[in-house]
């Protein structure tokens, strides 16, 4: 099968279509002929050595997250059936033809490849965050990023339980954070002024989804470091913040699946339609990513 590899950390042009076998489930896990693979931010970091797990072992295959049709069952895989519709967390390479996963949902009927995809990193993420932040109804949040994928479905999460939302985002997507439900305003210099004008009682908590430089306007409007959380400000510790690294427990299967389901009824909405390359544009998808600059989901489409 084709997959895209690299055997050093580099730029974009390090990542290889290569032909490797198609990989064989065992115990729990199920082959999956891949439809759609998500690119993530972690993927050109990793790629370019910014972030880097344990040893480093090459070649490397990129990609953690997939959707497509159920191919072949490990002997302890339950739930699933060949030719089931599925999405979720591959366990690596998930850019090829053939991916396996244990942590797969249904994807609704309606809900196209490109939208499904879209869902698994920013929806756990998303949700591990707010966990953190112990949001009740009531509070008022503030997401710098919210434009962005993780940050456009804590937005719709956090007003889900009577949470009221500012979010930041560039000028242009103003009107995007408005539509998601949220009180919208532009990042950058003077925000701390922004968002108490708008919330002359101040925020109870802050969910940083961009890591750019937001982390000290948000330590100014809590008044210390308590309940602000970023996913992605190197700064962090230095500063005193919560840096909410990947997931260590349980993926969410059953929450992807019911956002799904709303994205399918218009209760919930993805912040743009995706933006779609084939395997074989692999670099330009990640170059794509790498403008830090949420206009929709980057794609790759297989098949
Ligand atoms: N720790 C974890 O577990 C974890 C998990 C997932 C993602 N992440 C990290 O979280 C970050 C966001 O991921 P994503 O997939 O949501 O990315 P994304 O879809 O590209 O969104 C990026 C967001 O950042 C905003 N932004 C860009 N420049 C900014 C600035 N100078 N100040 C404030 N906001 C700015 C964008 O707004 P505009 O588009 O309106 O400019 C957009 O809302 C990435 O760094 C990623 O690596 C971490």
């Amino acid at each position: 099968m084709r997959a895209i590899a690299y055997s050093e950390f580099g730029g974009p042009e390090v990542l290889q279509v290569v032909e490797v076998p198609v990989p064989e489930p065992a115990g729990d896990e199920v082959r999956v002929a891949i439809r759609a693979a998500g690119v993530n931010p972690a993927d050109w970091k990793m790629r370019s050595g910014a972030l880097v797990f344990g040893e480093p072992r090459f070649p490397q295959f990129p990609g953690g997250e997939i959707a497509g049709f159920v191919d072949a069952l490990g002997p302890d895989a339950h739930g699933h059936a060949i030719g089931d519709q599925v999405f979720g967390w591959a366990r690596s390479g998930g850019y090829a033809e053939y991916a396996l996963s244990s942590t797969l949902a249904r994807k609704p009927a309606g809900l196209d490849w490109p939208d499904a995809v879209a869902l698994p990193v920013a929806v756990s993420t998303a949700a591990r965050v707010l966990a953190l932040l112990h949001l009740r109804a009531g509070e008022t949040l503030l997401v710098n990023g919210a434009s962005g994928a993780v940050g456009s479905m804590a937005v719709q999460l956090a007003l889900a339980e009577g949470v009221t939302v500012i979010g930041t985002a560039s000028a242009r997507n103003q009107d995007l954070v408005r539509e998601l439900g949220a009180i919208p305003t532009t990042y950058g210099d003077g925000l701390a002024d922004r968002v108490r004008a708008l919330a002359p009682g101040g925020v109870d908590a802050v969910f940083d989804a961009a890591g750019q430089g937001g982390l000290p306007a948000a330590i100014d409007l809590r008044g210390g470091t308590d309940r602000i959380v970023t996913i992605a400000d190197p700064a962090a510790e230095q500063l005193g913040v919560t840096f909410a690294s990947g997931p260590p427990g349980p993926r969410p299967v059953e929450l992807i699946e019911q956002v799904a389901e709303r994205v399918v009824t218009g209760e919930f909405r993805l912040p743009a339609p995706a933006r779609t390359f084939t395997l074989d544009e692999a670099a330009q998808a990640q170059q794509e990513l790498e403008r830090g600059h949420g206009s929709g989901k980057v794609v790759l489409l297989v098949n």
